[in-house]
């Protein structure tokens, strides 16, 4: 396991210093004379961003959005659907959340399970970390988001990083048919909100869904309630386009 999370590290950094030299490039060949283009809330859609039937010359084609029949801004990640909520092109951030999550519906959950691993497994355009570099440091890697985990466990457990699941409203799949073996068993339903990994999850307990978020609403773990990870998940999570390692 250490193993293969240092391995997909280095196949991340390794995947992202390529993309940064392609969007580099790109970034100095492109002559972007391009008026920004719009979709619903979304009112600055420019370089290296362009909307589906934006002239050919504008954008670039791996950061193409989509304006769907409600106006939404979508882009696809994963041949899935997101909604952008925001970019930022002061640093280099577009912040995207899963269209199955319902602002007002305390019972909707994402319809997609994700996590950083997805972004290390394909080349992707973007990148769940800032890469920055500065004088003194050189390059460095800073998280764009953290995990939201739902597990399921044979045993209760009694920590004050474990949301019990069961005193929220949600309703996130019945992950065992009822006629499976494994149903024959009362699980008990957590949610674990922050940075996870393999020794913070529960003996006979095991990850059933992911997801990401960047909601700055509550950065403390042992302290969240079922509002909060609500908020987490309609807030949605930043990726980076990775044009600030060319700029600064
Ligand atoms: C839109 O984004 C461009 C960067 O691509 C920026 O120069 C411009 O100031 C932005 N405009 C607004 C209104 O935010
Ligand atoms: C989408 O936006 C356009 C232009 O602002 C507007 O004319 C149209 O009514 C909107 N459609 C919906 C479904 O809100
Ligand atoms: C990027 O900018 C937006 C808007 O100014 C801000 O909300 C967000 O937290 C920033 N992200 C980072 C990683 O600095
Ligand atoms: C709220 O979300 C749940 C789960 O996705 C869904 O079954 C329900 O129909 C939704 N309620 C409304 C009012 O949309
Ligand atoms: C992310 O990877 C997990 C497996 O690690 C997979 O189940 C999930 O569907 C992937 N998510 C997306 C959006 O492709
Ligand atoms: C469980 O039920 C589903 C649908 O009701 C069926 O497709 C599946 O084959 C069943 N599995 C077993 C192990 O009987
Ligand atoms: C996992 O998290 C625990 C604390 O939550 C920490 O002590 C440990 O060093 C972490 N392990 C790894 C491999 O990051
Ligand atoms: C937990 O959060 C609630 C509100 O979100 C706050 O009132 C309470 O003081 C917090 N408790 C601790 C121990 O931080």
């Amino acid at each position: 396991m250490a193993g293969g999370l240092t391995l997909s590290a280095v196949l991340t950094a390794f995947i992202a210093l390529v993309l940064v030299h392609e969007t580099c490039s790109a970034t100095a060949k492109v002559n972007h004379h391009c008026a920004p283009s719009s979709c619903g809330n979304i009112h600055n859609i420019s370089f290296p961003f362009r909307l589906k039937n934006d002239p050919e010359k504008c954008g670039e084609s791996s950061y193409e959005l989509s304006c769907d029949e409600n106006n939404h801004t979508v882009l696809s990640l994963f041949e899935r659907k997101y909604y952008v909520q925001e970019i930022n092109y002061n640093n280099y951030t577009i912040r995207i959340v899963d269209s199955g999550i319902q602002k007002d519906n305390y019972s909707s959950t994402p319809s997609y399970s994700l996590n950083r691993h997805n972004f290390s497994q394909y080349p992707s355009a973007y990148t769940t970390y800032l890469l920055k570099r500065t004088e003194y440091e050189g390059i460095s890697f800073s998280e764009l988001s953290w995990s939201v985990v739902w597990m399921s466990c044979e045993k209760p457990v009694n920590s004050p990083f474990y949301l019990d699941a069961s005193t929220c409203n949600i309703d996130n799949g019945d992950q065992y048919p009822s006629n499976s073996s494994i149903s024959h068993f009362k699980r008990y339903r957590y949610v674990k909100v922050g940075r996870t990994n393999a020794t913070d999850v529960v003996d006979l307990c095991k990850v059933e869904q992911m997801f990401i978020t960047s909601w700055p609403g509550n950065d403390d773990p042992s302290n969240i309630s079922c509002a909060d990870v609500h908020n987490e998940l309609v807030y949605g999570f930043e990726l980076s386009w990775l044009r600030g390692f060319c700029k600064s």
